[in-house]
């Protein structure tokens, strides 16, 4: 092995091989998926609705046992929910507890965490900052628009201070510019506290805007039918990133591959 090929082993942080998601003996929703996620890198996930996106990340987290195929995590098996990975659902209305405020919605992961009160209300106070409700910190979810309550939501996320960061579909449920906020927020936040990101959405242009790799998924049962890296410069900007050439162009090929998508080569 080369120099060059143990450094990328050694980073990358994430693999599924070669995994095959059935439900019970109804839907295959996965055909055939292998993938890989290094340190530090934001990966998207684009597909169709209905291709087996949330069955992907809820099977990588280890909520749901793949039919087939592994998941690797710091090269051990995932069988259970790691406590290194977290995952952001898309519907924060029901991820949040509203009986409780912002503070304890985002204290209340860190019970499990063997950390003194102290570090714990740290944790809790810079992750609120983080996403900008320090202001709000005492309110409930009812008393927030549904760009405040995800951004509580993440907030909670970041305090536990995952290895990676799962997201399915987190800015769906809010209007465009609170959306632009949201993933202004996402790329700060992973440069900030060094998070490795794993998006799914079904928004090409969101995908090619926060990613350093894009995973498009066919229609399901799904299978990759193309992995597409994004060179764009750092940081991203909304309006420049958007209209640059580049960004135009890998837009409107995954737009094409998921409108066409291409031959596939079914699972034995
Ligand atoms: N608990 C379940 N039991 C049986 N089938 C399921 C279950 N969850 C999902 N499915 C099926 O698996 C397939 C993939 O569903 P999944 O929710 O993973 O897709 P998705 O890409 O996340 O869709 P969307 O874009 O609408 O969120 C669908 O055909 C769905 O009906
Ligand atoms: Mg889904």
């Amino acid at each position: 092995m080369t120099n060059g090929a143990v450094a990328a082993r050694r980073d990358r942080v994430l693999e599924v091989v070669d995994l095959q998601k059935r439900y019970g003996a109804g839907t295959l929703a996965i055909e055939r998926i292998s993938l890989d996620v290094c340190r530090g890198e934001f990966v998207s996930i684009v597909g169709p609705s209905g291709a087996g996106k949330t069955t992907l990340l809820k099977t990588i987290c280890g909520l749901l046992a793949p039919t087939s195929g592994r998941v690797l995590l710091d090269d051990k098996l995932v069988t259970a929910p790691p406590p290194e990975m977290v995952l952001v659902f898309q519907d924060y209305a029901r991820s949040l507890f509203p009986w409780l405020t912002v503070t304890a919605n985002v204290a209340f992961p860190l019970r499990k965490k063997r950390l003194g009160a102290g570090e714990k209300a740290s944790l809790v106070l810079e992750a609120i900052d983080a996403v900008g409700l320090t202001a709000f910190a005492g309110h409930y979810p009812w008393q927030l628009s549904g760009g405040m309550q995800q951004r509580v939501a993440i907030a909670r996320a970041v305090a536990f201070r995952p290895e990676i960061l799962l997201l399915d579909e987190p800015f769906a449920s809010v209007d465009a510019l609170t959306r632009a906020d949201l993933e202004d927020l996402t790329l700060r936040l992973r440069a900030e506290f060094g998070i490795t990101m794993l998006l799914v959405t079904h928004d090409i242009d969101e995908a090619v805007y926060l990613s350093d790799r894009v995973f498009v998924l066919s229609p399901p049962p799904s299978v990759i039918v193309r992995e597409i890296a994004v060179p764009l410069s750092q940081p991203r900007e909304q309006e420049r990133t958007r209209s640059d050439a580049a960004f135009l162009a890998l837009r409107n090929e995954i737009h094409r591959l998921i409108g066409q998508h291409p031959e596939r080569t079914p699972a034995p």
